[in-house]
């Protein structure tokens, strides 16, 4: 529509100055010619004739075009009391919201137009938003920060993590040797890629053994959990995947840990939205490196509960190796403890006395026993002012104050072994128990 138009409509008007929708059209037109004050003045006669609040948005979009972005969120505030919850008020709302800085509001109502519409998508809202999630709005530059916080440099290694030899070994060949000899293996015709999938009850040394992998080849460490991209993140769920995987790609090399893979298996309302058959693929299309090239990108993920996982994920070139681990062997203990116990105030520890008795704990609760020994001995130190060191007979009393939390999830995990093994997926969980096929 052009100037020349108006006139017309200016004059249909004259003739029938009640009809609503041809003020409407005039107005709407005004507007986006940037004929504020005539628009303005034709939305303010169909508000007093009607009430319509398309016309008290039509206000606070001329407020907006005009930069007076206070005044533009004081119409929209009352609109959306009012009960206005369409896309077209709460994005404005959004927009107006980002130009005042005020970006914990703006993400806020950016989700509810996601809530409500779940197709919806901005490209420009998405990135202004999307990596101010999380953070204050005095944070500055978002995408560094994203970064940071999901990336680091670890500096434990393989002589960090005690025993587990057979899961080194593992990773080594499967992970860090194709990325250390990629032309070999481009000789051999041998396609690299894919990954590791670890699973085992809480606390055994899945998410250590990740960032100790990481240590060992000197590369950079992206660990997130899968029910991050599904909850906090704005947008839908496939593209903050997909940004993950770039995050990898561009730092690599990287070691891409994706922790609870099992959430992709869950019925959550993320699910609902983006369905879930639709993030799996995605995620598939990711490890496949067909939504880019995942060279110097080592993945490995870990569960609690792989029986939830799809089997399209187990398909070679994905996650083909399955690894299960147990809660530490008594060699593995003592070597916790030593590590744990390394920058404490310590006498000289039976470690193995203390190994053996911590048969089915976990490196969580060896994290545990020791925290409650060091709170018995501030307690004593408070009462003559005096700090001792840690003893062995200490740990021990510890010891029989928490309970291994291993023995739950073996519960539950016989079960699939027993009676959903077909593929012998699980033999190794029937070995630790003891139970023969
Ligand atoms: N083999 C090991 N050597 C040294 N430390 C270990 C070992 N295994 C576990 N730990 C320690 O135990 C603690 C728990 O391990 P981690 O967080 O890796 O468990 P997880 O398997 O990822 O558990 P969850 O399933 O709850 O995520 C860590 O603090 C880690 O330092
Ligand atoms: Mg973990």
């Amino acid at each position: 529509m052009d100037n020349s138009n108006i006139e017309s409509l200016k004059e249909a008007l004259k003739y029938s100055p009640e009809n609503i929708p041809l003020r409407f059209l005039l107005a709407d037109n005004l507007l986006t010619l940037n004929r504020f004050d005539e628009a303005e003045h034709e939305y303010r006669i169909i508000l007093q004739a009607s009430n319509d609040t398309r016309a008290t948005l039509g206000l606070a979009r001329i407020y907006y075009a005009k930069g007076s972005y206070s005044a533009c969120n004081v119409i929209l505030e009352e609109l959306i009391e009012s009960g206005r919850h369409d896309v077209d008020t709460l994005v404005l709302y959004t927009r107006a919201l980002i130009k005042e800085n005020a970006m914990g509001k703006a993400i806020e109502v950016y989700q509810k137009v996601l809530q409500l519409n779940p197709g919806y998508a901005n490209e420009e809202l998405d990135s202004q938003l999307r990596s101010r999630v999380g953070y204050t709005e005095q944070d500055g530059d978002g995408d560094d920060e994203v970064d940071s916080r999901f990336l680091e440099k670890p500096s434990v290694t393989f002589s960090d993590v005690g025993g587990m030899e057979h899961v080194k070994k593992e990773i080594d060949l499967k992970i860090i040797k194709p990325l250390q000899h990629a032309d070999l293996y481009k000789a051999y015709g041998k396609k690299a890629g894919g990954g590791i999938l670890l699973y085992g009850p809480p606390g055994c040394g899945k998410t250590f053994i990740a960032k100790a992998t990481a240590g060992q080849v000197n590369s950079k460490f992206l660990s997130v959990g899968l029910n991050d991209i599904l909850d906090m993140w704005i947008g839908s769920s496939e593209k903050n995947l997909h940004e993950i995987f770039e995050l990898a790609r561009h730092n690599n090399p990287c070691v891409l840990f994706i922790d609870e893979i099992d959430a992709l298996g869950a019925s959550r309302s993320d699910m609902k939205q983006s369905s879930g058959r639709h993030l799996i693929n995605q995620f598939l299309q990711e490890l496949d490196g067909i939504e880019g090239n995942n060279e110097g990108v080592l993945v490995l993920g870990a569960t609690n509960t792989p029986w939830n996982l799809d089997p399209a994920f187990r398909r070679p070139g994905r996650f083909d190796r399955i690894i299960f681990i147990p809660p530490p062997d008594q060699e593995t203990r003592e070597a916790i403890l030593r590590l744990k116990l390394q920058s404490k105030p310590a006498e000289d520890i039976d470690y193995r006395q203390v190994a053996k008795k911590t048969e089915h704990y976990s490196g969580a609760d060896i994290d545990a026993i020791i925290d409650i020994a060091i709170e018995a001995k501030l307690e004593a130190a408070f009462v003559d002012g005096i700090p001792k060191p840690l003893s062995t007979k200490d740990l021990l009393e510890a010891v029989k104050k928490h309970k291994p939390s291993t023995q739950e999830w073996f519960a539950t995990a016989k079960n699939f072994a027993l009676f959903a093994n077909d593929t012998g997926l699980y033999d190794d969980i029937l070995t630790y128990l003891k139970i023969k096929k």
